[in-house]
């Protein structure tokens, strides 16, 4: 057994009196460059943890996702309002050329409009099971024009007791405006109604 309390020469280790199963330890010293590592790891996690958690000043991934998310949806429904404002028949018709809207407008016919007109539009003509009138045929009860069919979805029909309600206090006028766009996808616009190049003999119905 060494003695503990031995002079150690320079580059000698001390031999612990420990001793258990026969094995025994050094005691090393960490080397600095070692324990300089752990110094400034436990430093950079205090910093961290102060800045990032508490005083907030960086945002996680997912706080710059969802301010990002929110920068575009405000821009877009300010792009929105603008097109609103300006809404006719030749924008309507550029909207359900435009895919992205046409298949935001799908979203809202299958999740609101499908249940009557069916999920082609086909309505009463696909089946006696849907109530509501086809909106893929040139044939319309209350005027074809974009414009018209919108009045019709956000006011819903003149006559209250078919069934077809105003959507407009449901939807709001952007998803409106959006399905009737998905609607008109199924149309073809009129010569000189007709954003160009769509060039489309004279279609029935467009009042
Ligand atoms: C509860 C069933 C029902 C739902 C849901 C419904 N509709 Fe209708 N819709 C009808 C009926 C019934 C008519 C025919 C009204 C009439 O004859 O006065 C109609 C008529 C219409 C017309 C007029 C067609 C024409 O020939 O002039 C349009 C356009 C229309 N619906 C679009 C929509 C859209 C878009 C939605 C979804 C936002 C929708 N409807 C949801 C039942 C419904």
């Amino acid at each position: 057994m060494p003695d503990t309390n031995q002079q150690l020469e320079p580059g000698e280790v001390r031999l612990r009196d420990h001793v258990y199963d026969g094995i025994q330890e050094y005691d090393q010293k960490l080397p600095n460059w070692w324990l300089w590592t752990f110094y400034i790891a436990i430093i950079i996690f205090v910093l961290y943890w102060f800045l990032y958690y508490q005083a907030g000043m960086f945002n996680t991934d997912g706080e710059r996702i969802d301010k990002e998310m929110a920068r575009i949806d405000e821009i877009r429904a300010q792009q929105l309002e603008e097109m609103m404002g300006e809404l006719d028949d030749e924008v309507l018709w550029k909207m359900s050329a435009n895919t992205q809207i046409t298949n935001e407008g799908a979203e809202t016919f299958k999740v609101n409009c499908a249940s009557c007109h069916g999920p082609d539009l086909g309505g009463s003509s696909t089946s006696k099971a849907y109530i509501g009138l086809p909106l893929n045929d040139p044939e319309w009860k209350y005027g074809g024009r974009p414009m018209e069919v919108l009045q019709t979805v956000l006011h819903g029909s003149p006559d209250k007791t078919k069934g077809m309600q105003a959507w407009e206090p449901i939807i709001g006028g952007s998803k409106a405006a959006k399905v009737v766009a998905y609607v008109m996808s199924y149309h073809e616009a009129p010569a000189g109604d007709a954003p160009p190049p769509v060039a489309a003999p004279e279609t029935e119905g467009s009042n």
